[in-house]
């Protein structure tokens, strides 16, 4: 079964969250999908029991800083998914440095963990995905190689090439299908681990049925095409084994 991810970003009201479980009400696979939010909405989904996650965690548990969640107050509050490293966190909050650390603590709080993953369209230009690639797994994966057992039932990798995210571009299928491949083996091959790989990066309407034809790919991180509910029903309509 592919899973499907809806990342709302810093998008929609109070009223739009209503309006949206309207719409979706009865028309859900309530297993296979996974809410991403933003944090003041996460109960509006939880009282109708959709599986959620935070769009991010702290890298500490507790403490003096002012602004983040904690992933024991989100495990607490009941939610089964973070993201982990989404490309905006890297560019905005310098996530990139945190995210060893926010694993082993999502790890740690029985937190399952989308880990965001993918090139700049210089990298994907010069042929430098796969070392990009490479680089962000071992860094990502540092602080929990005590812990790869533990890995295998909680962490899902997104890649999500940056230069496809809210741009309607996306790779070929031949891409997808080999980066989807070499992210695989990589991880198997280096460190023992058989993880699922979601495809991100402007996945509609448009485009929805050349990626379901890639069979590799186990899932979406889907995010404009998420925030209405009516559009994104008849996207994951086109979902063949969802
Ligand atoms: P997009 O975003 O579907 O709007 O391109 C995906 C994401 O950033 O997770």
């Amino acid at each position: 079964m592919k899973l499907i991810c809806a990342n709302f970003k810093m998008n929609l009201l109070e009223e739009d969250i209503i309006n949206y479980l309207d719409v979706i009400e009865n028309k859900i696979d309530k297993n296979n999908t996974v809410f991403f939010p933003n944090n003041l909405y996460l109960k509006h989904f939880k009282d109708k029991n959709y599986l959620i996650g935070s769009q991010d965690i702290s890298f500490k548990e507790f403490g003096s800083i002012t602004g983040d969640t904690s992933p024991i107050q989100l495990k607490e509050f009941g939610i089964t998914y973070t993201l982990i490293g989404h490309s905006e966190r890297r560019l905005y909050f310098n996530d990139s440095k945190y995210i060893s650390k926010k694993i082993a603590l999502a790890l740690k709080n029985n937190l399952k963990i989308v880990l965001c993953i993918g090139e700049t369209l210089d990298e994907f230009n010069n042929q430098e995905t796969f070392k990009v690639l490479k680089q962000e797994l071992d860094e990502a994966l540092k602080d929990s190689l005590n812990n790869l057992s533990n890995l295998n039932d909680n962490l899902i990798i997104a890649y999500e090439p940056i230069w496809a995210i809210g741009t309607g571009k996306i790779p070929t299928k031949d891409i997808i299908e080999n980066t989807i491949s070499f992210i695989k083996n990589y991880l198997k091959d280096t460190y023992n681990l058989n993880l699922k790989v979601l495809y991100g990066g402007s996945v509609n309407l448009d485009n929805i049925y050349l990626l379901d034809s890639i069979s590799i790919v186990d899932g979406y991180l889907i995010g404009g095409a998420s925030l209405d509910p009516t559009t994104f029903l008849a996207l994951i309509s086109k979902v063949s084994t969802y």
